[in-house]
């Protein structure tokens, strides 16, 4: 029986694309080992996303070194964006690497274990979605549905459309068929996958073109899917009938992710995020009129080259404006092969600390405010395990997709009615109610 151990960094579509690794690696009769040192395969499931991400992974590296040295006979991989973004040049940087892909090219993976000289190898062709393989699913009740690969985005600061191609809709037809299978296995809970999933179906032929709602409305017929979410939408296709759908679907979340980037319109504009401020703020002022409930998350960079006091202003002033349920912040990174990187006028690395700091305390603020609403209310809880902090305690999540630490007693997978009596920016806290689990 041949070992094998993999570490992903990054964003879901790893995660989701390391759990397809794992599938076809225990179907090809590998074992998963928890510790580095014990496996004969280790693989690695890279992320570019920031400079910080490239690091993360390469101290790792190192150890893979070590490890092969000792024993020649270990093979090492190394998917992902990360491996994509530099391509064969990965062989020569780090000869112990014996085979690299690109992101999704896990059938690769396979067919190199398969062959019969296991040395340097690189697959980097984008190519269609290899829908057809098993899924080793970190929680049996939660699952990831990935509908389309790539992005046709022009974001100037993103290295994903260099990393994973252009986009490509999966068949509609498809992605229902997975999603019952999902079911019947046991998944209550499916997060539909992509880029920019509500461009979903423009590139598919007439016959079978669906727009997102569409498709969001299909997955809420399949029996036993009592929670549907998505990510990442794009703002500029952020239409009325996506949110219309959180208003007809039983199990679609009331959660919409809305990356805002920038609240500057010119900033906006040098990001080539193809909206304005006023336009993104529209799309807040329709979501707050058809779903006064739901919570709105975001993704916000501070630093992007050019950006001013008088625009990062802004940003703090959309913050301010929408009361973000939560958001991902980051500082701008040049990544290579971007045109934001290229740009005069980088901001300098204290300023861009200096305008985190700013925007955290607003986000923070906001935040909390916006979870007192749930205070005293009593609310679904999909259980999903015990409490990271206090393992007494039960850890679960909102259909807003907030976390939840409460008393109680439940077990993983069952949705409970938990009250909430108590709050932070980040989490809830609460107590079962007794004799209240729905549809266990
Ligand atoms: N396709 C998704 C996710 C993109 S990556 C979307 O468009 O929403 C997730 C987030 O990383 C982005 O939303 C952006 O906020 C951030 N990001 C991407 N490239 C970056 C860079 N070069 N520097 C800093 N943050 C970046
Ligand atoms: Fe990157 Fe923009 Fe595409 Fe998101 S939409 S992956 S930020 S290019
Ligand atoms: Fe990273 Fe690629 Fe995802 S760069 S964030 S793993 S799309």
């Amino acid at each position: 029986m041949k070992r094998f151990h993999v570490t992903t960094f990054g964003c879901q579509m790893n995660e989701h694309d390391s759990e397809r690794m794992k599938g076809m690696l225990v179907s090809l009769g590998y074992d998963e080992v928890a510790e580095r040192d014990d496996a004969d395969l280790i693989l690695f499931n890279t992320c570019s996303i920031r400079e910080n991400a490239d690091n993360r992974f390469i101290s790792h590296l190192g150890e893979a070194r070590r490890l092969k040295t000792e024993n020649p006979e270990r093979v090492v991989g190394v998917g992902g964006c990360w491996a994509q973004s530099v391509k064969d040049e990965v062989f020569r940087r780090f000869p112990f690497v014996d085979v690299a892909f690109g992101p999704g090219q896990i059938h690769r993976l396979a067919e190199f274990l398969n062959s019969d000289s296991l040395s340097a190898q690189g697959y980097f062709e984008f190519e269609e979605f290899s829908g057809d393989l098993p899924s080793h699913r970190a929680r049996p009740f939660q699952g990831w549905l990935q509908i389309s690969q790539g992005c046709n985005c022009a974001c100037s600061y993103c290295i994903v459309p260099s990393t994973r191609g252009r986009e490509q809709s999966r068949r509609p037809a498809d992605l229902i068929e997975e999603a019952r299978r999902l079911a019947a296995d046991g998944v209550r809970e499916v997060t539909l996958l992509g880029q920019n999933v509500n461009s979903y179906g423009r590139d598919l032929p007439p016959a079978e073109r669906i727009r997102f709602s569409d498709l969001l409305g299909m997955v809420n017929e399949v029996d036993g899917i009592d929670r549907i979410r998505y990510m990442s939408p794009h703002p500029k296709d952020m239409r009325e009938d996506v949110i219309a759908a959180h208003v007809e679907l039983s199990a679609l979340c009331e959660h919409i992710h809305l990356p805002l980037q920038s609240g500057s319109s010119q900033i906006l504009k040098a990001m080539r995020r193809t909206y304005s401020r006023e336009r993104y703020m529209d799309r807040v002022a329709m979501i707050r009129e058809l779903l006064p409930d739901c919570a709105i998350t975001t993704d916000i960079i501070v630093g992007f080259p050019g950006e001013s006091d008088d625009d990062f202003a802004c940003t703090l002033e959309v913050a301010e404006e929408v009361g973000y349920d939560g958001a991902f912040t980051f500082m701008f990174s040049p990544r290579r092969g971007t045109l934001a990187a290229e740009m005069e006028d980088q901001v300098p690395h204290p300023v861009k600390k200096e305008r985190m700091a700013a925007l955290l305390e607003v986000i923070q603020r906001r935040a909390l405010e916006r979870s007192q609403r749930f205070i005293g209310r009593s609310m679904e809880v999909l259980v999903e395990g015990p409490s990271r902090n206090d393992p007494t305690r039960i850890r679960g999540r909102i259909r807003h997709s907030k976390a939840v630490n409460f008393e109680g007693a439940a077990e993983p997978g069952q949705m409970v009615e938990v009250e909430i009596d108590s709050v932070t920016s980040q989490s809830l806290t609460g107590t079962q109610r007794l004799l209240s689990a729905i549809r266990a």
